[in-house]
């Protein structure tokens, strides 16, 4: 009877993936979960989704989301609801730089269209896919708040508006 309980005390320890949440994003984690009453430190779930997948080159799987919910402790049905609703976050690799283009009603109009397929041609990629050597992946994404700089992306964290052919291929120029 001792050695089946300390099998399963074994069997929860290991099932636990709080180690794969680095000291820095604790640290960050931990930040945002002082923001809020201290029994409402699920309120961080979205911050804390965001800093794993900042953590992890930019997206989750299924360990990183069950260690936010065992962090905040969450059930891992209510994290996964979270993450699977935001457009921001993403469930599998994605390239070195990733760019949402809005193809929402304001950028539809102001010609989003031809932003879409100027960055189609020019990075190979449809929506949605990922270059073959890493570099980008391009994501179709509903507004974004941006509308006053219509058609606009978003590139990494920065926002970039009032695009055209022009802009968008010297914003990419810069880029590694
Ligand atoms: S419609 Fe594109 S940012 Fe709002």
């Amino acid at each position: 009877m001792r050695r089946d309980r300390s099998m399963m005390a074994q069997h929860k320890k290991s099932a636990s993936k709080l180690h794969l949440i680095n000291d820095e994003s604790r640290a960050e984690i931990d930040r945002w979960i002082a923001k809020y009453p201290e029994d409402q430190k699920q309120s961080a779930v979205m911050a804390a989704l965001r800093i794993l997948q900042d953590q992890n080159k930019g997206y989750l799987n299924n360990d990183l989301i069950e260690a936010t919910a065992e962090y905040l402790e969450m059930p891992p049905i209510a994290v996964y609801e979270v993450a699977t609703f935001y457009s921001m976050y993403e469930l599998e690799p994605v390239g070195r730089h990733k760019i949402c283009v809005c193809t929402n009603i304001s950028c539809k109009l102001c010609g989003s269209d031809d932003v879409v397929k100027h960055l189609q041609e020019r990075l190979g990629i449809g929506l949605g896919e990922t270059s073959d050597d890493g570099r980008f992946t391009l994501k179709e994404v509903e507004c974004l708040g941006a509308c006053v700089d219509a058609p606009m992306f978003q590139l990494e964290d920065n926002y970039y508006g009032k695009l055209t052919p022009q802009r968008i291929d010297e914003i990419l120029e810069g880029l590694d």
